[in-house]
């Protein structure tokens, strides 16, 4: 019998284009670092970030009509007593929860407009115009939750975290120590490239940009046009550095002349901006201090403090794009010509930090991110995070940051 061959069998593989890859199907859903983003009570950072004072309004914010504020994920209502006294209280009335938003200021603090408990700025209860007078010792016990605030540089402080921790309320030789024919002005309205004054996204994203030197030479020095000064737009090189209470940045740029522009910067524990003006008016030290307010996990606000020759000179220090500020710009304007506000909004309420890619110029993201986990991990283990200080006599703070002109 004949045999008959046996022909192995061999797929037919088709040639054809490869199968595409990196598409953007079945990725994993994203994730965001909860630990060092999330600032409501009980968290890891809201914990941290309740061991510091943080601004919650400008001095004149705090007056006879109720403001209601959001702090670290909290709602309160700032208001200033008869006698001139900030007080910052919980918004739901001790009596049955009407909130004091609706109250009304009076000369020993404010009183709720349903049955007219009256409350004083440590959240005493001075009055129960409906109850008889034998109400009156439960009356000395009833307490409307409060917090501390002091008054400094033209801002009313809070301090949300436990009694026992409470720190003074820094000082900052940039604030403290003013050269001729200077003063003090606070300025609430944006972050500095523009914008609405509370900014719907994270407040680490902004935090985060202030050690992101190389942002400037691309955002707001190339694909915006200038937003600040010519020398903006050379690439610098950068060292970082761990100081005591934050990361500096040191940039240093070859100018056409051969001198050397020295940008000093930092971002200083708990939400400090210390950065020296981008539009290099004068060189010299840095001219204001800002701080990054977290209200919610979602929105954060910047108060500055800042020396200043002419009223209003933080708010003409805003950066115009296209000629116009943040508010003028159509929608269209606002995609041909991004600036802080859409870079660090678009990044997402709170940044995707599972799908970044982090690289070498991005060192100081890296470094202030570590800086944090440390002052986590000290509060976690019973300590005082970097920053805080107890002693009255202490100097005040003194930053390295400015902008300097080195001869060639
Ligand atoms: S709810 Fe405020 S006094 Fe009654
Ligand atoms: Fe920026």
């Amino acid at each position: 019998m004949a045999s008959i061959p046996i022909v192995p069998f061999v797929p037919v593989v088709e040639s054809g284009p490869a199968l595409d890859t990196g598409t953007a199907y079945g990725r994993p859903p994203p994730t965001h670092d909860a630990e060092l983003t999330e600032v409501g009570a009980g968290t890891p950072m809201g914990e941290l970030l309740r061991r510091y004072w943080h601004p919650v309004g400008l001095a004149a914010d705090a007056g006879a009509t109720p403001r209601q504020v959001r702090v670290l994920g909290e709602t309160l209502i700032l208001f200033r007593d008869g006698t001139g006294r900030p007080g910052l209280v919980h918004p739901r009335c001790a009596h049955r929860g009407a909130s004091l938003y609706y109250g009304r200021v009076e000369a020993q603090g404010i009183r709720c407009c349903y049955h007219g408990w009256l409350f004083d700025v440590q959240g005493h209860c001075l009055d129960q115009p409906c109850e008889p007078q034998a109400g009156e010792p439960y009356r000395a016990r009833v307490r409307q939750p409060w917090y501390p605030v002091q008054e400094r540089y033209g801002l009313v402080w809070a301090y949300l975290g436990p009694p026992d921790k409470k720190p003074q309320l820094p000082r900052y030789d940039a604030l403290q120590t003013l050269d001729e024919g200077e003063f003090l002005e606070a300025d609430d309205s944006s972050i500095g490239g523009g914008g609405p004054p509370v900014i719907p996204c994270n407040w680490l994203q902004h935090y985060e940009n202030l050690v992101d030197p190389f942002h400037v030479v691309i955002l707001h020095a190339s694909f915006s046009g200038t937003q600040f000064v010519p020398q903006m737009a050379l690439m610098p090189e950068v060292s970082f550095d761990t100081v005591g209470s934050g990361v500096r940045v040191s940039s240093l740029r070859k100018l056409a002349d051969g001198s050397t522009l020295h940008r000093i910067s930092e971002a200083a524990l708990p939400t400090l901006r210390v950065i020296p003006s981008p539009r290099i008016g004068q060189y010299g030290r840095v001219e204001s201090i800002g701080w990054v307010l977290p209200m919610d996990d979602g929105h954060f606000r910047i108060y500055v403090v800042g020396r200043v020759k002419a009223a209003g000179d933080l708010r003409r220090m805003r950066s115009r794009l296209n000629g116009k500020l943040w508010e003028e710009l159509s929608e269209a304007e606002h995609q041909a010509f991004p600036g802080d506000y859409e870079a660090q909004v678009s990044q997402g309420p709170i940044a995707a930090h599972s799908e970044e890619h982090l690289r070498s110029t991005d060192r100081g993201v890296a470094m202030l991110r570590r800086l944090l986990r440390q002052q986590l991990a000290a509060v976690r283990d019973g300590h005082d995070p970097a920053g805080v200080q107890r002693d009255p006599a202490a100097p005040p703070w003194r930053f390295e940051a400015g902008n300097f002109l080195l001869p060639p």
